[in-house]
């Protein structure tokens, strides 16, 4: 009999802090599998910002609110090890939406469940310079901000996940990258590690003023965050910029619209376009991503710095890390 233990969202959260008062941690005999279904022993669970939504009781948001009483769902990476579906035969390695278990069960073409590459010689890049993180960043930067070579993009959250994939691709396109983040020690990173041509500590200094200094104005931004900084940027774009809306982070602890930019006639003045996208829109086009990333990562182009926590029980703790910025890079728990 295999055991699972697993998070189960009990009521929606108020703001982003103390998951645990809106979460519990359980443990059952797993059921038989059912027809198509295949089994994980979890290695990895991925922290992601954008599930934040799926716990709200919004009905507007991406996707349909998760019922109370579910088991908490999330990228997970981790070997098969029951299966019912013959192209996951057990020890393959897996990449796919299951739940915030040590066991998740999941069908596949519902989990966009995926064999991962075992040549990679840390798995985490599968939710690093491979993962989902990385697919956005690529489709935001490239095809949404449509970045040139030479031309100014701006990215907001930018010492994240998304963020610092965001602007290493755009580093590596081209282009001169301003990243936006919270503290000095995330501009360091930005500027030491990531090689952006300059970092706004966003919670110390004026974005506005700052990006007033881009010479001719931002061209592209891809943004994680909306709110404030939406407006600072707006205020600096170039002509015919493009905005790429990747998250609005600042209104994830709500449960209420977050209201649009201030600076929304910006979008006139400077003939500008705006466009949002969602990566399960484009989880199709995986194997056409993945050489290019392949090749970055391993010409040392496109580094990830983990965010590791150790353990199933202290999952409320690292997602509210993420969510507080007191991360740098992506957020995973090692089961
Ligand atoms: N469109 C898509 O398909 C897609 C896919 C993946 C992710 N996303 C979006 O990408 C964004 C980042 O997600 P992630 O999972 O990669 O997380 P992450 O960037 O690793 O972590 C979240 C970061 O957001 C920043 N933040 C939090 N609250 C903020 C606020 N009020 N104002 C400014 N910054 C704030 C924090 O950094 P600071 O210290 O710098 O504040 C924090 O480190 C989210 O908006 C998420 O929804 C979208």
């Amino acid at each position: 009999m295999t055991l699972c233990r697993y998070w189960r969202l009990d009521r929606h959260p108020e703001g982003n802090t103390r998951f645990e008062r809106f979460l519990s941690l359980h443990e059952e005999a797993c059921a038989p599998l059912a027809p198509g279904e295949v089994r994980i022993a979890v290695e990895w669970l991925s922290m992601d910002a954008g599930t934040r939504m799926w716990m709200s009781p919004r009905t507007d948001g991406y996707q349909p609110p998760l019922p109370l009483g579910s088991r908490m769902v999330g990228l997970v990476l981790g070997r098969v090890i029951e299966s019912l579906d013959p192209a996951y035969p057990p020890g393959v390695r897996v990449r796919g939406f299951g739940q915030w278990a040590d066991v998740a069960t999941v069908v596949p073409a519902l989990a966009g469940l995926e064999v991962v590459d075992e040549t990679v010689a840390d798995p985490r890049q599968h939710f690093g310079a491979l993962g989902m993180n990385a697919w956005t960043a690529l489709v935001g930067v490239r095809e949404v901000a449509a970045v040139r070579p030479g031309e100014w993009l701006a990215v907001s959250a930018a010492a994240g996940a998304t963020g610092s994939l965001a602007c290493q691709i755009g580093r590596n396109l081209g282009a001169r990258v301003v990243g936006i983040a919270g503290g000095a020690e995330k501009c360091r990173f930005l500027l030491d590690e990531l090689g952006v041509d300059m970092a706004i500590d966003y919670r110390a200094e004026d974005v506005s003023a700052r990006l007033s200094q881009v010479p001719g104005g931002v061209h592209a931004f891809f943004d994680n965050v909306g709110g404030p900084i939406l407006d600072a940027v707006l205020g600096n774009m170039a002509h015919y910029g493009r905005v790429a809306i990747c998250g609005m982070i600042a209104g994830y602890d709500s449960d209420v619209a977050m209201p649009g930019p201030a600076k929304f006639d910006q979008v006139l003045m400077r003939r500008l376009r705006i466009e949002g996208f969602f990566i399960p829109d484009f989880l199709e086009r995986g194997a056409e991503f993945l050489p290019q990333l392949r090749t970055w990562l391993d010409e040392g182009r496109l580094a990830v710095r983990f965010d590791e926590t150790q353990g199933l029980e202290n999952v409320p703790a690292a997602y509210e890390r993420m969510l507080t910025g007191r991360n740098i890079g992506k957020v995973i728990v090692r089961l």
